[in-house]
């Protein structure tokens, strides 16, 4: 069984549901109390054990790249001024030359599309995906726990979470086999299934652990939900071939493609910096008592 070593972080969408703040910044760097959305994806990646970050970037997300390059001037400037935690905390998060690549997809076709823009930077081996929209919060790295059990069963691994029954329409919903080490065989897969249909209430939460043979489907550019390339219609078709098992994460996840997903994450984590959580909760309180909606 080949190492999981590489990561694919898609970032050429458009973030319509953020504009205006998303019309000249991508939406991964947005920021979460002091750190880039796209920071957190990238060190949840690091934390489990990757060694190479894949980025399919788009136009206007120029600024991604430069965040991950190292800053001269910036560097030599915080050593003058003796801001020496301040620089150790850039140089700690800054990855390794060689270890970060960049290609392009040229036309935001859907999330399969930009999975199938990777496909010579990944080669012929297993990759993680990770969608940078999607932040956690656990002690342990949702992908950290996906490789353990990756690391017992091979084949294809997919992170779940319970949402809203109610709900189910508007996310990728899968359904749960037999119990498989810490987690369980995937008995199917089905992208925003109408209202009432859906198999569970357990969504795609965005961190995947893949097979390479999921390129070879991609490059048939099916277009599915939205008219878009679906990444759940490959995985889907994928699994005549290959078994795929699910890994139900316990931890909080925010969607920070949207407003509200962005502001809660905002103060999730404010909460749980031991620095800031009690001002926050302070904060918090105080402001909701005074605050009335317009
Ligand atoms: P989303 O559909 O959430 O992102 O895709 P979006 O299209 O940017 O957002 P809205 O709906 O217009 O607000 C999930 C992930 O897939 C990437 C996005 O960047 C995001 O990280 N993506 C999506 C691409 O890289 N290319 C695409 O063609 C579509």
């Amino acid at each position: 069984m080949k190492k999981l070593r590489k990561a694919v972080f898609p970032v050429a969408g458009l973030g319509t549901r953020f504009l205006p703040a998303t019309k000249a910044i991508p939406k991964e760097m947005l920021t979460v109390v002091d750190r880039p959305v796209i920071q957190y994806v990238v060190d949840e990646a690091r934390d489990a054990g990757i060694e190479h970050f894949i980025f399919v970037t788009g136009r206007n997300k120029a600024v991604i790249e430069d965040h991950f390059d190292v800053q001269f001037e910036l560097y030599n400037t915080l050593a003058e001024r003796g801001k020496t935690d301040e620089l150790a905390r850039l140089q700690k998060l800054q990855p390794l030359p060689g270890q970060t690549s960049f290609t392009r997809q040229q036309v935001p076709l859907g999330l399969g599309h930009a999975v199938w823009c990777a496909r010579d930077l990944v080669g012929d081996e297993p990759f993680a995906l990770l969608l940078p929209d999607m932040i956690m919060q656990s002690e342990r790295g949702c992908l950290r726990e996906m490789v353990d059990l990756f690391d017992e069963t091979g084949g294809n691994i997919i992170a779940v979470q319970e949402c809203d029954p109610a709900e189910t329409h508007k996310y990728g919903i899968v359904g749960r086999g037999a119990d498989v080490h810490n987690g369980f065989e995937v008995t199917s897969m089905v992208e925003k299934p109408p209202r009432g249909t859906a198999e569970s209430n357990l969504f795609l939460n965005g961190r995947y652990i893949l097979q390479p043979e999921i390129f070879e489907v991609l490059s048939k550019h099916e277009k599915g939900a939205g008219n878009e390339i679906q990444l759940t219609d490959a995985m889907l078709k994928l699994q005549n071939e290959q078994t795929f098992y699910g890994y139900h994460y316990k931890g909080r996840t925010f969607d920070c493609g949207s407003p509200e997903g962005f502001v809660e994450a905002n103060v999730a984590f404010a909460l749980w910096r031991s620095d800031m959580n009690q001002s926050m909760k302070e904060t918090i309180e105080r402001l909701s008592r005074e605050i009335k909606p317009v």
